[in-house]
Order: structure tokens, then C-alpha cells, then sequence
């Protein structure tokens, strides 16, 4: 049986911890009582994070989370250093919308090394060292926009949807050998990343809010943890939908987008 990690398992480990998600939750787990170790590339902001914790003990750790060689070095010093990691929380990810018209490869290339191959290389560097230790918390953060290809997310889309398939693929093997594996799919967040969203987005929640959901889901061992659940619940319900449905109401939300724009 697997079970939540606690502060007295080790460290806490969170990527893209900078801004946004990754940054309210460290500062969240540290009040909790975790020593949160955080990672991102920009050094400067990970030090601010730190600087704002009230209680408990945050640590700044720059990684580019695409530089696989990196990322087992980073996963080595910071056991060595902190002992175990007992919690990741894989979250580094990113998006950028793209219409039909701008299609680019390169953009599917980029989104997929840093939202799947990012948290896969973590993955790689984590699993063995939990898998031996019979214990150990991993989150993988995607989205429920991977629950369906969404308009203008061609690439967001099928890198969380990919995310999502490799968590499901791995959870019941590693349960068996103590290591919880989970994956989280939030809505629409505040965040640097949604700032960048032209359009009216459904049920915005406050990052602080999301924090507090995913922090909960974290004390639990159910697979998914989502946040708001009414609108999770909601596109879930579209992904049941048939294609001729669902694609109806996906020409509906394009031709919105285009008169809004
Ligand atoms: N906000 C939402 O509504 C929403 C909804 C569903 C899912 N999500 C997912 O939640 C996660 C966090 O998103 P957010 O909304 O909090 O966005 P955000 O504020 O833009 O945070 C993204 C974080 O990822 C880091 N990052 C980017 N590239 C990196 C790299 N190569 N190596 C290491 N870190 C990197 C960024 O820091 P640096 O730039 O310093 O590296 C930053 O800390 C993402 O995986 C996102 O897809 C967000």
C-alpha cells in the first residue's frame, strides 16, 4: 500500500517554482513543515521565493529541467546535500497558443521537451532512488487540457494529453512498489502563464486557492488531483462528448475567439 509522504520522510522538491503554481505551493509546503527545495532558471526569482517564506525552510536549486544531464546531477547533490527526496512535484511546463494558421513543428517540438520530456527526465533520475527506498511521492503536473485536443492548443494540448497517458501508465507498477504517483489537472489558474490568455477564461481560480487544492490532494492518494472540480468536472463531461459533438462546440469556441479578437 502507498502512502503521502511527510515532512519527516526528507525534502520536498518542486520544479518550476518561480512563479505561479509552483511557487505558491513551495511556499504553501513549507508552512506545512517541509524543507522545499525549489527549481526553475531564473536563479534571481528563486532566491525571492525563498526570501518570502514566513515559516520553514525553502532552498533555491537552478535547473533547466530540459538539460537531462542537469537534472540526474541536481537529483544526486540535492539528496546528497538534503538527504532523501521524499516529495517532487514535476510542474515546470509551459504554453503558447497556436492557431492553425501559425502550425509550427518547432512549437510541438518545444512544448513536448519541456511539458513530457522535462518531467520525464525527472522521473528517470527520481524512480530508481524512491523505487529502492520502497517509498516516495511523485506529482506530475499537466492539465485538462490534455483531456481533449483544445482550439489554438495543438501543442499545449497533446503535451499535457501525453503527460497524463505516461502518469497512467506508470502508477500501477510503481504502487506495487511503494512509490505514489500522481497527476494533477488544473483548470484555469492566475498565473504568469494564463496572463498571457486574450480570451475570457472560465472560473478563474486564485493561485493561492489552487495551492491550498493541490497541497490537499497531495495529503491524499487518490490518482488525480484537479482544481476548481466544477470546471475539471465540466471538461470532463466534453471529453465523454462524441466527435461530431464535442467538435461542434470546439467550432463554436473558435468562431467566439475570432469575433472577440
Ligand atoms: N495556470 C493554469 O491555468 C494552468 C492550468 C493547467 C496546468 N497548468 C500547468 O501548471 C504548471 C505551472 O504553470 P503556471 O501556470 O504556474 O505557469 P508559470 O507561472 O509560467 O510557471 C512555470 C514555471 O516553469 C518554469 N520553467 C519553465 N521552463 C523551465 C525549464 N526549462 N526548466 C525549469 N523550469 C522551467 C518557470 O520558471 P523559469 O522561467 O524561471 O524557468 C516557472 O517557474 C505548468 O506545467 C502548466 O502547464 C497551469
Amino acid at each position: 500500500m502507498v502512502s503521502p509522504a511527510s515532512p519527516r520522510d526528507g525534502c520536498a522538491w518542486i520544479t518550476g517554482a518561480s512563479s505561479g503554481i509552483g511557487r505558491s505551493l513551495a511556499l504553501r509546503l513549507a508552512r506545512e513543515g517541509w524543507h522545499v527545495v525549489i527549481s526553475a532558471r531564473r536563479q534571481g526569482e528563486l532566491e525571492t521565493v525563498a526570501a518570502e517564506t514566513t515559516h520553514g525552510r525553502i532552498t533555491p536549486w537552478a535547473l533547466d529541467v530540459t538539460d537531462g544531464a542537469a537534472v540526474a546531477d541536481a537529483v544526486r547533490a540535492i539528496e546528497a546535500k538534503h538527504g532523501p527526496i521524499a516529495l517532487a512535484v514535476l510542474n515546470a511546463g509551459t504554453h503558447q497558443p497556436m492557431t492553425a494558421q501559425n502550425f509550427r513543428a518547432e512549437v510541438v517540438d518545444r512544448l513536448l521537451r519541456l511539458n513530457v520530456t522535462g518531467g520525464a527526465t525527472c522521473l528517470e533520475a527520481l524512480l530508481p532512488r524512491m523505487r529502492e527506498r520502497g517509498k516516495g511521492q511523485v506529482a506530475v503536473v499537466s492539465s485538462v487540457a490534455g483531456y481533449r485536443g483544445l482550439p489554438t492548443a495543438a501543442a499545449y494540448s497533446a503535451s499535457k494529453a501525453a503527460a497524463i497517458a505516461m502518469a497512467e501508465s506508470l502508477r500501477p507498477e510503481l504502487e506495487s512498489e511503494g512509490v505514489l504517483l500522481q497527476v494533477v489537472n488544473p483548470g484555469f489558474v492566475k498565473t504568469p502563464l494564463t496572463d498571457k490568455n486574450e480570451f475570457p477564461m472560465p472560473m478563474l481560480m486564485d493561485v493561492e486557492d489552487a495551492a491550498a487544492a493541490f497541497a490537499k490532494g497531495l495529503q491524499r492518494t487518490r490518482f488525480e488531483i484537479i482544481f476548481p472540480r466544477r470546471f475539471c468536472y465540466f471538461v470532463k463531461l466534453y471529453r465523454c462528448l462524441p466527435y461530431a459533438l464535442a467538435l461542434r462546440i470546439a467550432r463554436g469556441m473558435v468562431s467566439k475567439a475570432s469575433q472577440s479578437g
